[in-house]
C-alpha cells in the first residue's frame, strides 16, 4: 500500500504537534485508541472565551502514518472554526483530502473521534453539555446554563384566534417579548 504524497508531507512535517494546558478551562481533550490496531491520539483544542473561536489545536499520536496525518490535518482545519462548525468535520473529508484507501480509513475515524472527545470534554468543563428530555410526546434540546431557567416551564399548544402553536409557559419568567 502506498501513502499519498499529503499523508508523507502530514508524516514528515506533521502540524502542531504538541501539548495545551490539560487543566484550562479553555482547553478540551480528547483521548482516543483504535481497537483494531491499538493505537492512540491525543488532541486538543483551545477556545476563545470571547470569539467562540478555535484559536489553537495540538496533537499527540503513538500510531500508523494516516492515523499522524489525519491528526495533523484535523489540527489544521480545526483553527479558526466554532465549536459548532468543528463537530461536523467527518472522517470522510479527512479521507477525501488524504486520499486514503479502504483499510485506512479507521485511522481517519480515530481523528473525528478524538475531535468529538475535545469538543465534548471542553463542553462539559463550561457547563455546555446538551440536555435532551421528553414532554408529552415532544422532544426538547437545551444546554445545562438554559436548563437553570427553565425549571418548572410547561410546554403548551394554544389553539386560538392568535393562531395554532406552541409556547413555553415559565412560572421564573418577569416578563415576556411574546
Ligand atoms: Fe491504526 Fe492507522 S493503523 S490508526
Amino acid at each position: 500500500m502506498a501513502y499519498s504524497d499529503k499523508v508523507i508531507d502530514h508524516y514528515s512535517n506533521p502540524k502542531n504537534v504538541g501539548t495545551l494546558d490539560k487543566a484550562s478551562k479553555s482547553v478540551g481533550t480528547g483521548l482516543v485508541g483504535a481497537p483494531e490496531c491499538g493505537d492512540v491520539m491525543r488532541l486538543q483544542i483551545e477556545v476563545d472565551e470571547a470569539t467562540g473561536l478555535i484559536t489553537d489545536a495540538k496533537f499527540k499520536t503513538f500510531g500508523c502514518g494516516s492515523a499522524i496525518a489525519s491528526s495533523s490535518l484535523a489540527t489544521e482545519w480545526l483553527k479558526g472554526k466554532t465549536i459548532d462548525e468543528a463537530v461536523k468535520i467527518d472522517n470522510m473529508d479527512l479521507v477525501e483530502e488524504l486520499n486514503l484507501p479502504p483499510v485506512k480509513i479507521h485511522c481517519s475515524v480515530l481523528a473525528e473521534d478524538a475531535i468529538k472527545a475535545a469538543i465534548n470534554d471542553f463542553r462539559s468543563k463550561n457547563g455546555l453539555e446538551q440536555l435532551v428530555f421528553e414532554d408529552n410526546g415532544v422532544k426538547i434540546v437545551t444546554d445545562l446554563k438554559s436548563f437553570l431557567y427553565l425549571v418548572n416551564t410547561e410546554l403548551e399548544f394554544s389553539d386560538g384566534l392568535n393562531g395554532k402553536g406552541f409556547y413555553f409557559n415559565n412560572p421564573n419568567a418577569s416578563r415576556s417579548c411574546g
